[in-house]
């Protein structure tokens, strides 16, 4: 296998410079200017150049063994299309990524930067996932601790795993009504970094999930106050920066190193992402040192039609995002009338601004509030398939979130969806008194007694839950909700953490991470002189 990485790469370093003239051209500056970059905008050079590649029906002596159609497997041909078969072409093909500098494949990378205000803008094949994996590999080039929002995503955690860092948690604020985690506030990153001198950078996340977006702009001022860039997972933020009345996205607020999961909202590919480094932050981390993370995270085989669809979803958010993100948050403002309007739903809005740990709100998650009706999230989900196929992103005890595309047109999903919520609550009638249940808060978790790769890689036994408190754990616990993991790798097992963990799924919740679904056991760390 060619190592494919470093030569689709030859060359970024020499654009970066004229980027850094564009971007700040995009984002402000004169009228012409700003109609050139549009116009630049417009274009699609590395999908153009993989269709040229097709086209012209080329002796296709490389891997994939299909050879573009010719070789695959009739019912793949019929499932996918022969064109989309006829578009996957390896890496280090003249035209495409090698060759004539800048290729087709940087100027798409370029263009992304342009798009998104960032310093350089880096294709990913293993989704935000290797965004966060890739961060932490970075970060640990410049010391060993950092500080990290407690309900990171499970790649993030992967990452303190492969990257050895060590974690201080910040907890994020959680809802006491909705039972769901919200953002961290800069005050309380304030006491984390404080309390972690040797820390490298502050890792936060915005959006959550359920539409919360966290002050970044005051979060990467406390930590550029110390000298520390800040990290964002923007997985969920990818269509931020294409229209005025959504929450400013975090490269715009200073962010240094951007997470963002292109394929969610704004609809590449599944699995294709993209990794930002910003203007902010002085330079606090390096572009060499996250190139690097990125070419160890990824694969040598990078797909083609993943990185296409990169460069068509940057197009289609450059040139219409405004347009069309208008289009769906005006329809999403009337879904929202439209089940508030049934007795006993509610739906999260920008109401929820201002409480703690929610400086805005990302409208483009419709987040429905089922405590008022006679049946649980978890009820209401399956309800809604059997009624008419409604397939939601996620649903939990009190919260049911469906999520919407920046292209969508006309909505009649959403149509869908207000009808088989009346039909579900009509059938299971309403709780009034429901709506005031409060949530009990998860207990505080464990000490960390080792780090998360440590306790990975080290020996391990699988005991009985019910003699696991006090011993070390190898594996993650996450209730949901709200999604804070109750237990991480190398952070010591309590009893009150365990019986939580386990009243969460007799009321119905689930667990994550943990190998064992139904906690009858749990991996632990083999210690000396412990059995
Ligand atoms: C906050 C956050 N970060 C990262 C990821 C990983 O994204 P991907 O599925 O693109 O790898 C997710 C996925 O849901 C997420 O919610």
């Amino acid at each position: 296998m060619s190592d494919v990485s470093p030569s689709r790469r030859l060359g970024q370093a020499k654009l970066v410079e004229r980027l850094s003239v564009d971007t700040h051209r995009f984002h402000g500056g004169h009228k012409c200017e700003r109609r050139v970059t549009a116009e630049r905008q417009q274009q699609t050079p590395y999908l153009d150049a993989l269709c040229e590649y097709a086209e012209r029906r080329p002796a296709r002596l490389h891997v994939p063994g299909h050879k573009g159609g010719a070789g695959a497997d009739p019912g793949m041909l019929r499932a996918f299309g022969e064109r989309a078969v006829s578009l996957d072409i390896p890496a280090l093909t003249h035209g495409i990524d090698v060759g004539v500098d800048p290729t087709p494949f940087e100027q798409a990378q370029r263009l992304a930067a342009e798009a998104w205000g960032a310093r350089r803008a880096w294709f990913l094949i293993n989704g935000a996932s290797q965004g966060n994996l890739a961060a932490g590999l970075a970060l640990a080039h410049y010391g060993s601790e950092v500080v990290i929002q407690r309900n990171a995503h499970s790649s993030a955690i992967d990452s303190l795993v492969l990257s050895g860092l060590r974690p201080t948690f910040a907890a994020p604020e959680v809802d006491p009504e909705l039972g769901i985690a919200h953002c961290l506030t800069p005050e309380t990153l304030e006491r984390a970094l404080a309390a972690t001198p040797a820390a490298v950078a502050a890792w936060v996340i915005s959006p959550t999930y359920f539409g919360a977006v966290a002050d970044v702009r005051a979060l990467a001022a406390v930590a550029h106050s110390r000298g520390l860039p800040l990290v964002v997972d923007e997985a969920w933020g990818a269509h931020m920066a294409f229209h005025e009345e959504l929450p400013e996205h975090a490269l715009a607020l200073g962010a240094d190193l951007v997470i963002s999961s292109t394929h969610k909202i704004v609809g590449s590919l599944t699995q294709s992402a993209m990794l930002h480094l910003g203007h902010g932050g002085g330079g606090l981390i390096g572009e060499d040192t996250v190139d690097r993370a990125v070419t160890l995270t990824e694969s040598t085989s990078p797909n083609s039609l993943l990185c296409g669809s990169l460069d068509a979803a940057r197009r289609q958010a450059a040139v219409h995002g405004r347009e069309l993100l208008g289009r769906t948050m005006a329809a999403l403002v009337q879904t929202r009338e439209q089940i508030r309007a049934i007795d006993g739903l509610d739906v999260l809005d920008d109401r929820l601004t201002g409480r703690p740990g929610v400086f805005a709100y990302d409208p483009l998650r419709l987040a429905v509030d089922v405590r008022g009706v006679g049946a649980s999230g978890y009820e209401l989900a399956p309800l809604l398939r059997e009624i008419d196929d409604i397939n939601l992103e996620l649903y939990g005890q009190n919260v049911l979130v469906a999520v919407f595309g920046m292209g969508e047109r006309g909505l009649p999903e959403a149509e869908r969806l207000v009808a088989a919520l009346r039909t579900a609550v009509e059938r299971v009638g309403l709780d009034p008194g429901g709506a005031q249940a409060s949530f009990a808060a998860p207990p505080p978790w464990g000490e960390l007694a080792m780090t998360p790769r440590a306790a990975y890689l080290g020996a391990q036994e699988v005991v009985p839950a019910a003699q696991a408190a006090g011993r070390i754990a190898a594996e993650s616990l996450a209730t949901y909700p709200p999604g804070i993991p109750n237990v991480l790798p190398g952070e010591r097992l309590t009893a009150e953490t365990l019986a939580y963990v386990q009243n969460t799924l007799e009321l119905g919740g689930s667990v994550r991470g943990a190998s064992d679904r139904l906690l009858h056991t749990v991996r632990v760390v083999v210690e000396a002189g412990r059995t």
